[in-house]
């Protein structure tokens, strides 16, 4: 093989041989003149038609090219005469015949066979008999013709393509003749001032590239903020602007009491089994429970009080005592209630949350077993459920979601209770983005709020936002190992909605 020239001698070659002899007609043939890959020929040739130092013209052919398996036919012969080329005078069996042939075999023989090549013993079908001397190998003569970039017939041609033993492949070379700014030899622009120019003074005589102005720059190596980071973070922004205090949410371990009991959940609530809610094995149970407190609770579910009737069943600390991940947020805004109520005298509040909660759920492309909630609520003298639409409205709007419906739900926490949905212009229909309600007597009153206060709260999840927001519809590039940091990267500075 000829030695590898590098690119600037395959430039210097082409402009010579321009020069003097004004064209060339076929660039695949000039490559091998001069000993290089057609590629790296067209490489060069790229370069100086940029600086039309030459003119270029594609020439585009379609041809037959051969398949891995017709070049092995080349190289060996067809299977049918590989086939004839192995048996012996006195005959083979097929087994033998198989194991010299390999893939061949089933090809070989079938062909053979209809070539009368072949024939069996009588009485022993499995003793392969050659029946000709030698054979004219038609197959190999035409791949090797097809090969060489002769003619071939077009039923050949048919029977080719038909055995997978040719393809069609598009190839494209030039042909090449001298450009406006041809050039035996181009001058190299500096592109930097070196110690090494200055102190020769060569750079007096040098020509420098201009600067792109219209290059693209490199990308800023930095960290990049996670979309459900940076939705937080403008979420948190509303909260605060609507004179929200953050609640602190550091526990994602949560004992039932405070997640399920507190809240007037009954203990046989579907919620509170495994299937829904993760439960821990060590440590198992919480130790510290605020006793005056949990009678009332208690005394709630089992019997009722403050105008209520209770559950009417048997309440039993154990279950209370029961530590899990926390399924909800609304377990902060449990603890902090009962922080507030033994606060007196009593002042109203507003707080918020966004955290992560766990659920034993089925993982599938809009659900994942742990995802973060957002939480806010008031708690103030005379609340109606007029205020919460009026808070909600408020608080969605800022988020880009000014149309909203509501839908009567339940919780065993809330009363009345209501489904937020909010109109998605990109979407064109009603999607539900969160819950809400107000707390029930029975709820607040145990943990020592004076009569009259009402607490109105909703919750959301954060995904659902920044999924609509940021486009993502499998909740998996968003939150967990799957998650692809160029998404994360090339997200918008700015987003329409929020
Ligand atoms: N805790 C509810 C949930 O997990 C949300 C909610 C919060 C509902 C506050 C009403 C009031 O979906």
């Amino acid at each position: 093989m000829a030695e590898k020239s590098p690119a600037a001698d395959v430039e210097a070659g082409l402009l010579a041989h321009l020069n003097s002899a004004g064209e060339v007609p076929d660039s695949r043939s000039f490559a091998s003149s001069l000993g290089v890959s057609h590629l790296e020929l067209v490489g060069v040739i790229k370069s100086l038609s940029a600086f039309r130092i030459v003119e270029s013209k594609d020439i585009i052919k379609e041809a037959w090219v051969l398949t891995e398996e017709a070049k092995g036919y080349v190289a060996k012969g067809s299977p049918e005469a590989q086939l004839v080329a192995a048996i012996p005078p006195e005959g083979v069996s097929k087994d033998a015949l198989k194991a010299k042939l390999g893939d061949a075999f089933d090809v070989g023989m079938k062909a053979a066979a209809r070539n009368k090549w072949i024939g069996f013993e009588k009485g022993n079908k499995d003793l392969v008999l050659r029946k000709v001397e030698s054979v004219m190998d038609e197959l190999q003569e035409q791949l090797r013709r097809l090969e060489n970039g002769e003619a071939v017939p077009d039923k050949v041609i048919d029977d080719l393509k038909r055995r997978k033993l040719i393809m069609k492949e598009k190839s494209i070379w030039h042909s090449l003749k001298k450009g406006p700014e041809f050039v035996l030899k181009r001058k190299t622009l500096a592109t930097d001032v070196t110690t090494e120019h200055l102190r020769s003074g060569d750079w007096k005589d040098l020509e420098f590239k201009d600067y792109n102005y219209g290059a693209q720059g490199q990308p800023i190596a930095k960290g990049y903020v996670q979309p459900l980071m940076e939705v937080r973070e403008a979420i948190e922004n509303i909260f605060i602007m609507m004179g929200f205090t953050e609640m602190p949410t550091n526990n994602f371990v949560e004992s039932s009491f405070w997640n399920f009991d507190a809240l007037f959940q009954p203990q046989q609530h579907p919620a509170r089994d495994s299937h829904d809610t993760f439960f821990l094995k060590a440590p198992a149970t919480t130790q510290q429970l605020p006793e005056d407190y949990l009678e009332k609770v208690k005394l709630v579910h089992q019997s009722g009080g403050y105008g209520s009737k209770g559950y009417v069943y048997d309440w039993k600390r154990d279950e209370a005592e029961k530590n899990l991940l926390r399924t909800h947020t609304t377990a902060v805004s449990t603890r902090m209630l009962y922080k507030l109520a033994q606060e007196k005298p009593f002042a109203p509040k507003r707080y918020y949350s966004i955290d992560r909660v766990f659920r034993n759920e089925a993982v599938d492309r809009t659900h994942l077993a742990e995802f973060h909630q957002i939480e806010g609520l008031i708690c103030d003298y005379g609340l109606t459920l007029g205020d919460l639409i009026g808070v909600l409205e408020d608080f969605f709007s800022s988020l880009g979601m000014s149309k909203l419906r509501f839908k009567p739900a339940y919780n065993p926490y809330t009363e009345p209770s209501m489904e937020i949905f909010s109109y998605h212009d990109g979407l064109k229909k009603w999607v539900e983005v969160g819950n809400s309600g107000m707390f029930r007597p029975e709820m607040l009153l145990p943990m020592g709020l004076p009569e009259g206060v009402n607490v109105i709260a909703w919750g959301l999840s954060l995904e659902r936002p920044t999924m609509i927001l940021y486009g993502i519809d499998n909740i998996r590039d968003l939150f967990g190992p799957k998650v692809d940091f160029n998404l994360i990267k090339s997200n918008p500075l700015c987003r329409l909605g929020l």
